[in-house]
């Protein structure tokens, strides 16, 4: 603190200039001494009003972190960028003029002219408002940090001033936050009315085909903060290891003709946990709408009047081919691809896949729960035009230190995979993509063979 601040601090104190208003020469705003500590605060900005003096980019950025903020936002500029015109704030195209900060709370002086810049802050100094300069940050009062938000989470840094420094130290938090590493779980439930207990929630999180780094940011940073987490069996389970010791793992365990919970108890278990405060994660595997009846258990959770966040997950139909040098679709090949459920036999009655329209075309068709139905895909397929030599390829435990893959043909399919002994759970590809795996694989390091 200079001993301008503490000349002015002092006249306050005495008496003097108390009405707030008055003007002070603008060589009397006390300057930031290098190094000085600074205070850290969260403004609440809901429909307070912010200046921000200057048209370009920084003026875009500033604009829109107080948008988010609920800031009633003046742009003042003769020129601004398109973006900056389209964003909900009044834009005054003129230059800057002295009393343009009357009524504003917070000043931004974000203009190239650091004469201008100084004048904003002078007269944000005068007005006792807050003021950040965008061209110099040992003379701005204020300082925006470098930000970064995980849901409820906010993270703000500064690094002495040094733009480039915060940035990189704020990915850094931000990817360690994204990777669950650091303890976001919160402690205390959320605000309830008096006297009633604040309702949880349920997050349905599309957990990725099996390996732990398909997850999504979200999904793994809403697993981080769990309560309690319902685990189906293709979830990635490896990363339930890094949860707080605290934290219940409920295994549903659903795989085939393997069920912990049926499909009722699941949702009246979710239900009840966030009924009773509980943050529910039900953790699943791939995407929760592929075949995962995720919808059955939004739909609970609506009924019951939970909150449920819906977190699309990578599904193994795309993930699994993908990882074994398989698109599922490419150039000149084939333009479509259809992902089908071949957990009935198609000649047995209640089987509604129209297998002559996937027979037909070149389309790649992508069969889940299909191991145990092969021969009879396979043969069905071949009766209704699809030509006996195309080729398929099994992946089992897809993208997993245990995977393995099997090719074949539609006519050989049923000896080969009875040779090789394919048990559950598998990806079955069928069209001629299947090939591109011999071109692929080769600069797939890691890739299973
Ligand atoms: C009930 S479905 C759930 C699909 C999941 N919701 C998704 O989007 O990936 C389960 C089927 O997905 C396939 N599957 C899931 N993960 C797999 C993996 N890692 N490797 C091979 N197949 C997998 C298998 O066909 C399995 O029988």
């Amino acid at each position: 603190m200079t001993v301008g601040h503490l000349r002015s601090e002092a006249g306050h104190e005495s008496g003097a200039n108390l009405a707030g208003d008055s003007a002070q020469p603008d060589d009397a705003a006390p300057r930031a001494a290098t190094g000085e500590a600074r205070y850290p605060l969260m403004l609440s900005l809901t429909g307070r009003r912010a200046v921000v003096v200057g048209g370009g980019a920084v003026a875009l950025r500033r604009t829109r972190a107080l948008l988010e903020a609920g800031a009633n936002v003046i742009v003042i500029a003769p020129a601004v960028l398109p973006e900056l015109a389209r964003l909900p704030v009044a834009v005054l195209a003129r230059e800057y003029r002295d009393s343009d900060l009357s009524a504003a709370w917070l000043a931004h002086a974000a203009t190239s002219d650091p004469a201008v810049n100084a004048r904003v802050a002078a007269e944000a100094e005068r007005r006792r408002i807050w003021c950040v300069r965008a061209d110099d940050a040992d003379v701005s009062a204020a300082w925006t940090p470098a930000l970064t938000r995980h849901g409820d989470v906010t993270v703000a840094v500064t690094a002495g001033g040094d733009p480039g420094r915060s940035q990189r130290l704020r990915a850094a938090i931000a990817s360690a936050l994204a990777a669950g590493t650091l303890p976001v779980r919160p402690r205390r439930a959320g605000p309830g009315r008096p006297g009633q207990r604040a309702v949880g929630s349920v997050a349905l999180i599309g957990g990725g085909p099996g390996d732990a780094g398909l997850i999504t940011v979200r999904g793994r940073r809403l697993l981080a903060e769990a309560d309690v987490v319902v685990t189906d069996k293709l979830a990635p389970r490896s990363l339930l290891a890094e949860l707080d010791p605290d934290v219940e793992i409920i295994d549903a365990g659903k795989q085939p003709h393997a069920h912990n919970l049926t499909q009722a108890q699941i949702n009246a278990l979710i239900v009840a946990r966030a009924r009773a405060g509980q943050r529910v994660a039900r953790l699943k595997g791939g995407d929760p709408f592929v075949f995962g009846r995720g919808g059955e258990e939004a739909l609970a959770c609506v009924q019951a009047g939970v909150p449920v966040h819906i977190v699309p997950g990578v599904t193994s139909a795309i993930a699994v081919p993908a990882c074994a040098g398989i698109p599922v679709t490419h150039r000149g090949v084939t333009q479509d691809f259809a992902v089908v459920s071949a957990h009935l036999d198609p000649s047995q009655p209640g089987a509604i896949v129209d297998w002559e329209a996937l027979a037909r075309g070149t389309g790649t068709l992508v069969l889940l729960m299909a191991v145990g139905h092969l021969g009879p895909v396979a043969a069905e397929l071949i009766k209704r035009g699809r030509a006996a030599a195309t080729p398929v390829a099994v992946i089992r435990d897809g993208t997993t230190a245990d995977q393995q893959v099997l090719t074949s043909t539609l006519e050989r399919l049923t000896a080969d995979a009875q040779a090789a002994g394919v048990r559950p759970p598998a990806v079955v590809v069928i069209g001629e993509v299947v090939r591109l795996r011999e071109l692929l694989l080769p600069a797939m390091p890691g890739a299973a063979a």
